[in-house]
């Protein structure tokens, strides 16, 4: 099988007006939808269940999205059963074949590209270019490890001796629990579930609650692929569901979790528990949380600096794991750049984001509503409130306005803590040896970025910031599939590298087979 070499998507371009009419049309077509229930499907089979978890627009809290059935303990058990079941013949279907199911999956998403936007700029509150972003991300993972697959599928090198014929294959672990977040809904779903079985695993998914329609319909893509019932198994259901359940089983191989670092460090507890006839070491993928910043030195191009700070810590209302909530300035440039982080602030509108103009939109749900909240509040204690700070109810949604403190110490709550929001905490520090130390200073290490124009600064960031994903002179998110393999440090997780080389090896097992001749 020979494909031409692996390219990001593009992401669509809204000044075009025919662009901008699809994605118009695939809003009207995604609303009239609205309400529509989603089933859990088992083995190829559907079941309904008591008990749905309604998803809502956060923009405009009276909208349901949709509804999903939410599973049981028993269907829990069916799952991993069916799973067993459709693990026999697909770990043995050629590598190849399996990378096709990938590629195809990722053609019937290109076709659906705008309504799979749409999904997502209502369901969890994406503006156009993000939603679009995320869509690409997810085509970007199917295409990629469809490529990487035949990469570990073929001749491993190893070293030769005379007297014996060796090889080294690439085995799958089995049955997975695939435990994804609601924040990039279908990118990381797809890359997480798409990694799991075209390595010949068969899975379990578990989506966020939050985000059940998009998982839904990433799950009928995969059935109009013509995917073998059980391969993917679609169970919507409640976290204690996946934690208490899913995770303890004696019959689950290993975890594939994206998520906070509460949950990922029960997971990784519970998981290394032995259950009753276990007879493996669950092995655990788990991604967390981040508290990233934003270095800038006093030999930065300040206006490029405002931007990315102002794009790193507001972008899809700070709710990203890569998220700049951090912005640490030295004090020869502070006051200017506090300025221009204002004034660019200034220009951010909010509002409802099936508007194309309106870029900042609302955070998940009431929950993380309150959450923020309060952490402003904790913020008010903690330095100087200078920009936002309201909530914006009235809007319709879980609308919070962009928030940014100064003068915070690097010890504080606000910039030590993970608020998932849209609260920038900016941090004065003597030079750059300070504010790298600053940076370095809290339990998390997934993205930093430093603007500097300095090149020993840089070489020496290089070696000492210590994050997964570190970036010079532009924004700390936006990670690109194969170009920045991403995954973070310390309590952000196990740095597995989504989107590179390394990370079908997770899901792997290597076996090493010798013959004397
Ligand atoms: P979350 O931890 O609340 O939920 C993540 C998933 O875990 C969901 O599917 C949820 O239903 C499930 N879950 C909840 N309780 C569980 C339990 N006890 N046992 C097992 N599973 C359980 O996180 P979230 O709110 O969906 O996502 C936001 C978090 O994810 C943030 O902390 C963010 O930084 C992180 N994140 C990390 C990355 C990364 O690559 N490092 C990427 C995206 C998001
Ligand atoms: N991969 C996402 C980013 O880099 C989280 O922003």
């Amino acid at each position: 099988m020979i494909l031409k070499p692996f390219e990001n998507l593009k992401i669509a371009d809204f000044s075009n007006s025919e662009t901008e009419f699809m994605m118009k049309k695939a809003l009207e077509k995604v609303a009239v939808e609205f309400g529509k229930e989603y089933d859990i499907v088992i083995g190829g089979k559907a079941y309904k269940s008591d008990k749905k978890i309604k998803s809502i627009n956060p923009s405009k809290t009276d909208e349901i999205v949709g509804y999903t059935n939410s599973a049981t303990e028993e269907l829990a058990e069916l799952a991993v059963e069916k799973a067993w079941e459709a693990f026999k013949t697909w770990s043995k279907t050629p590598a190849y074949k399996r990378a096709e199911f990938l590629l195809k999956t990722a053609d019937i998403l290109r076709k659906k590209r705008f309504e799979f936007g749409a999904t997502m700029i209502y369901e969890v509150g994406k503006n156009w270019v993000e939603a679009d972003a995320d869509f690409a991300e997810a085509v970007d993972f199917l295409e990629f490890y469809a490529r990487e697959m035949l990469r570990y599928a073929s001749e491993q090198p190893l070293v030769r001796i005379p007297t014996e014929k060796n090889e080294l294959r690439y085995i799958p672990l089995g049955v997975g629990a695939i435990i994804p977040p609601w924040n990039f809904p279908l990118a990381i779903l797809v890359g997480m579930t798409s990694a799991a079985i075209v390595t010949g695993n068969t899975v379990v998914l578990k989506p966020a609650s939050d985000s059940t329609v998009i998982a839904a319909k990433f799950f009928e893509a995969l059935q109009e692929a013509g995917l073998p019932d059980g391969v993917v198994n679609f169970l919507p259901g409640s976290g204690a569901l996946a934690g208490e359940y899913l995770v303890k089983h004696p019959k689950i191989r290993f975890i594939s979790f994206t998520g906070s670092k509460d949950v990922g460090l029960r997971i990784n507890e519970l998981a290394a528990r032995p259950q009753p006839g276990q007879i493996w070491i669950k092995r655990t993928i788990l991604e967390m949380g981040g508290k990233d910043a934003i270095i800038v030195d006093e030999t930065a191009d300040l206006d490029s600096a405002a931007e990315g700070i102002v794009t790193s810590a507001f972008g899809f209302q700070g709710q990203k794991c890569s998220a700049g909530s951090r912005a640490i300035i030295v004090k020869d440039v502070y006051d200017k750049l506090v300025e221009k982080v204002i004034e660019k602030a200034e220009k951010i509108k909010m509002g409802d984001v099936r508007f194309r103009e309106n870029w900042l939109g609302p955070v998940i749900n009431h929950g993380a509503f309150e959450k923020i909240k309060a952490y402003i509040e904790i913020g008010k204690n903690e330095g100087n409130l200078i920009f936002g700070g309201n909530t914006r109810e009235e809007l319709g949604g879980f609308f919070i306005e962009p928030t940014i403190f100064k003068d915070v110490d690097g010890n504080a709550r606000i910039a030590q803590e993970e608020i998932f929001g849209p609260v920038l905490a900016i941090i004065k520090a003597n030079d750059f040896e300070e504010a790298l130390h600053i940076a370095n200073s809290t339990e998390y290490g997934l993205t930093g970025a430093l603007y500097s124009k300095s090149r020993d600064r840089i070489e020496k960031a290089k070696e000492e910031f210590h994050v997964g994903n570190l970036y010079f002179n532009r924004k700390c998110t936006g990670a690109l599939v194969g170009v920045h393999p991403f995954g973070g440090f310390n309590m952000s997780g196990t740095d597995s590298k989504a989107g590179g080389r390394d990370y079908l090896g997770l899901f792997l097992q290597a076996k090493a087979i010798s013959e004397k001749i």
